[in-house]
């Protein structure tokens, strides 16, 4: 049976970088879930009769929403309903159902790498037929429709039986629940040389990831310890929980600061990974070299090759606008395309879908190829497995010979967390403002070279998204670029991103933040950051 439900508006429901992201207890208030599905739904064209994927990673609130969505699904008149056993399918692998099934598209529950609790971050978000992020003109007909949305329809059934595979039927609908590693293992087994990384493990180079209690533990299970032949608990923290057992699953310096000072031990692993609360994010830590996500992108392109999935050569890059220009260098080298998006993941899908890029990737520890429409962390991992095996060095070597052929582009990103917001926008404001004056003016030994609000022109569909971030660029390639989080859920997130090129081999053993010093200093000077922000200090250095 089929129940329609006055609800009222709620006027918050507005997407951001990735999704509706909010509190367990904004989420848990009446009909707030089922308004912004049905917002969904009611935005969407054409979907009758067609499968929607459906899956999360595994957070508190997942299984309740779940159960939501797939009532939810049968009222609104889909054929079917595919979804991941126990709730689980993490971002990466939910594009992949959704592109190998031929699904009309998907509900990933997540709030990626932010913390999960009764207090803490949920988030849901849709991805289209691609296996790709729903694009602005999407969001933005959701955001309207749940602003006036007075009623849902959902069934009035029973809840699902989410841990045992097989296929039921939901009020007429056929819902399947599958295994959720199973196609997403294949699909790697496809891309990777798993012969040659079983060698490389079997030669005594040991591998271990640390999913964080989140979504990656079971396939990092799968594929490294019974595919690859890592030993039993070479995968940390495997099992999914709903609070990410108090872990903070973001795969950076300060929360996987464990398995970074383990790998740096002298008997620790040699190499060491971690992913985020969805999968879709990944950090890479070689013994004595950890790898920024900037420089991952590059040398994964420059070494695409080496992978079977890859060895005819990559079409294009594309990267993010704050991510380092490393890749920028590759691409010239290979006589290949390089585009620079605005942040998050939507903005690649339509060059991916195009054949312009390859691979892709974002500084905030994100990188993924066409083999599906998100960001991909195992899959990154794999990749630097692959090249490990291929060129026989270590992580460590491989950078360096990377930095002494291209140069090096020192880089790091500052947060200020939980800034009042009025601040923030104040700061940006006043930015803007500067913009036309800033070119010419010197700071010390730097001198602005150009300065814009970056606006992004897709070259495939022609639209253009402004106001995505203040850069401040600098004779010789240095630049500070300045940003609000889109993806926060407490106050303002002030992102300050600092680059400088070295191309001289001699100079590439200098700590980061002693490289880039002057710059950090500029971009407080320009900004009044510290001022303005009542702060004194980034809350994150990545
Ligand atoms: C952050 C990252 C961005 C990424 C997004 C989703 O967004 O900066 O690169 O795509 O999370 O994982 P932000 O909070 O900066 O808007
Ligand atoms: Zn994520």
């Amino acid at each position: 049976m089929i129940k329609t439900v006055t609800t009222t508006p709620y006027q918050d429901q507005k997407p951001g970088t990735s999704g509706l992201r909010k509190k367990v207890p904004v989420f848990a208030q009446p009909n707030y879930a089922e308004n912004f599905i049905q917002s969904i739904f009611d935005s969407l064209e054409g979907f009758d009769g067609k499968t929607l994927v459906i899956g999360g990673d595994g957070r508190y609130y997942n299984r309740e929403v779940i159960q939501k969505a797939i009532k939810m699904a049968a009222a609104a008149g889909f054929g079917k309903v595919m979804v991941g056993q126990g709730g689980i399918l993490s971002t990466p692998a939910a594009s992949n159902i959704i592109r190998k099934y031929h699904a009309f598209g998907g509900i990933v529950l997540s709030a990626s790498h932010n913390p999960g609790g009764p207090t803490e971050d949920f988030g849901i978000k849709y991805n289209i037929g691609n296996g790709g992020p729903a694009p602005e003109k999407i969001t933005d007909a959701i955001y309207a429709r749940s602003k006036v949305i007075d009623t849902y329809k959902i069934a009035d059934t029973a809840d699902l039986d989410l841990d045992k595979i097989g296929t039921f039927k939901v009020a007429g609908m056929a819902v399947e629940v599958i295994d959720p590693v199973a196609d997403y293992a294949e699909l790697m087994e496809q891309l990777f040389d798993f012969g040659a990384i079983r060698a490389l493990i079997a030669s005594g180079v040991r591998v271990v990831i640390d999913s964080m209690g989140a979504v990656t533990g079971p396939y990092a299970t799968e594929i490294l310890e019974n595919r690859l032949g890592a030993p039993e608990g070479s995968v940390r923290n495997a099992t999914p929980l709903p609070d990410f057992g108090g872990h903070h699953p973001d795969p950076n310096l300060v929360h996987a600061k464990e398995l970074y000072d383990d790998v740096m031990s002298k008997d620790g692993p040699h190499f060491g990974a971690a992913s985020d609360g969805d999968g879709d994010r990944n950090m890479v830590v070689g013994k004595g070299m950890f790898v920024t996500p900037s420089d991952s992108l590059a040398i994964i392109a420059a070494n695409a090759k080496l992978a079977p999935g890859y060895a005819k050569g990559i079409a294009g890059i594309a990267r993010s606008m704050p991510t380092s220009a490393a890749a920028d260098r590759v691409a010239e080298k290979l006589g290949i395309g390089m585009y620079e998006t605005p942040t998050g993941w939507k903005f690649f899908g339509n060059l991916l879908d195009a054949g312009k890029v390859t691979v892709c990737g974002e500084e905030s520890f994100g990188t993924g190829s066409d083999h599906v429409r998100e960001k991909d962390g195992l899959w990154a991992v794999l990749f630097w497995l692959n090249i490990m095996a291929g060129r026989n060095e270590s992580v460590a070597e491989i950078v360096k010979s990377h930095w002494a052929e291209y140069g090096r582009n020192y880089y790091s990103r500052h947060d200020y967390e939980e800034v009042d917001s009025d601040a923030a926008n104040g700061m940006m404001t006043a930015l803007r403002e500067k913009l036309g004056n800033l070119p010419g003016q010197n700071f010390g030994s730097l001198k602005v070279a150009a300065a814009d609000d970056f606006a992004y022109h897709d070259p495939i569909d022609g639209s253009v998204s402004k106001n995505q971030g203040v850069r401040v660029l600098f004779e010789g390639g240095s630049r500070v670029v300045f940003r609000l989080s889109g993806t926060g859920t407490s106050g303002a997130t002030i992102r300050v991103y600092v680059e400088r090129y070295e191309p001289d081999p001699a100079k590439h053993d200098i700590d980061t933040q002693v490289a880039l010093a002057d710059l950090i200093a500029v971009a407080d000077e320009i900004s009044e950051l510290k001022k303005r922000s009542g702060r004194d200090a980034p809350t994150v250095i990545t």
